[in-house]
């Protein structure tokens, strides 16, 4: 077990082998080796130390105090212009996520969110042609989560493009560790659109305020300051796009190449478990970073203070301790106790809206409206990332 005490255990052991575009491609045969043999290891080509026992990615998420958030040498910073929630800690961290919450409460996903989310479920399936081969990636999975997400957010006068384009600009920006100047470019270009459009609705919504994001935040009796306003809706928008998507397409291809438990899916109505299973197969984030404050030891090994832990939750949720053929799309497991949503104080705000318009609404309907859906070729469905991860593409025939 991982244990907060200063000590003179050695460093990690050194990888140098291991490169991005490695990981990129297809992680999980490096994450399997690495639970086995070394599980606590600094890589140097991502500049971090690699957690990937599910035990351990836990417990760094679950100590705040020890593995921080507020880590000032990511790009994140200058993607968002802002310093943003997610690289908060403490009182801090929790008053700028409290004042998104009540867009987030649950009787409100159910009674105003998710009626939402069936419509454009409904019109955007309405908009795909039957009986031809069509990329879902592009033409719902994308739209789909971008649609609902501006309506939550406050902010439906954005396009689906633009929302789409926004959020890729400040994730490509927050990746960008070599601060390399063209995606900051891209992620200024969105900020400045971004903040446009919020400034352009704030009167809107003063005058009549609703249940979204941006108007709760605005008509707060003690509000948080106008910038961070903008950066927890810009957050929202960078984390709640791609990962529904990806989360879609994964689902998908877990269901069309396995047909019997597709069956049985429909037939016990088990939409839920599916969800569950294809979150934790492919992680949508596969990876996050804490700073660490105290010189601290994981598994005999120090973790010096400054140093940056990477939590590989799409290792754990493949580790053998928790799961059985964690490789495999199984729905039907006895246990499913997969960390795709975080743990922690920063546990992901978007769980319940995702799980519901994924698991809930979309998958339901696109199988009522497509009974006989194939994918014909599972071969050409190509997977990519290593921080955020699904198919890049899922050619489907509808019919
Ligand atoms: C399948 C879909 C999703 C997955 C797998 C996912 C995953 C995650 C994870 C792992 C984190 C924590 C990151 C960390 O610990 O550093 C996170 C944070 C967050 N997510 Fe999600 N997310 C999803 C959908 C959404 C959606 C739809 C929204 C918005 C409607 C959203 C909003 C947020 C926000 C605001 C945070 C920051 C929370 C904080 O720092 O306190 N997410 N998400």
């Amino acid at each position: 077990m991982p244990a907060a005490t200063i000590t003179q255990a050695p460093l990690s052991p050194l990888d140098t082998d291991i490169t991005l575009d490695q990981l990129d491609r297809d992680p999980y045969p490096i994450y399997r080796r690495l639970r086995a043999e070394t599980p606590v290891l600094r890589v140097k080509s991502t500049g971090r130390t690699l957690l990937t026992k599910a035990a351990d990615t836990k417990y760094v998420k679950d100590n705040p105090g020890l593995f921080s958030s507020n880590d000032p040498n990511t790009p994140m910073q200058r993607a968002f212009r802002a310093h943003t929630l997610m690289r908060k800690d403490g009182e801090e961290h929790r008053r700028e996520r409290m004042a998104m919450a009540p867009a987030f409460n649950p009787k409100v996903i159910v009674n105003t969110w998710m009626p939402k989310y069936r419509e454009i479920a409904g019109a955007y399936l309405d908009r795909l042609p039957r009986g031809e081969t069509v990329d879902l990636f592009p033409l719902l999975a994308a739209p789909y989560a971008a649609r609902g997400l501006a309506i939550l957010l406050g902010i439906e006068e954005a396009t689906d493009d633009q929302m789409i384009r926004w959020s890729q600009a400040l994730i490509d920006a927050s990746g960008n560790f070599g601060f390399r100047p063209e995606p900051f470019a891209r992620s200024d270009a969105a900020n400045d659109e971004m903040n446009a459009l919020f400034d352009s609705l704030l009167d809107r919504h003063r005058a009549n305020p609703n249940e979204s994001a941006l108007s709760v935040m605005i008509n707060a009796v003690d509000p948080i300051p106008q910038s961070q306003i903008y950066a927890n809706v810009k957050i929202a928008i960078g984390g709640g796009i791609n990962e529904p998507r990806d989360a879609l397409c994964t689902i998908l291809y877990g269901l069309l190449t396995n047909p019997d438990q597709l069956e049985e899916v429909r037939r016990n109505d088990d939409w839920d478990k599916a969800f569950e299973e294809g979150v934790r197969w492919v992680a949508p984030i596969q990876a996050s970073s804490r700073l660490v404050t105290e010189d601290t030891e994981i598994r005999g090994c120090l973790i010096p203070k400054g140093d940056t832990v990477m939590t590989i939750q799409a290792s754990a949720n493949h580790d053998e301790e928790l799961f059985t053929d964690g490789d495999k799309f199984i729905v039907y497991r006895d246990s499913n106790p997969h960390q795709s949503f975080g743990n922690g104080p920063h546990f992901c705000q978007g769980t319940h809206v995702a799980r519901r318009a994924v698991g809930q609404v979309m998958l339901p309907m696109l199988f009522e409206r497509f009974p006989n859906i194939r994918l014909p070729d599972p071969a050409a469905v190509q997977w990519r990332g290593f921080g955020f991860r699904g198919p890049i593409n899922l050619p489907v025939l509808l019919g």
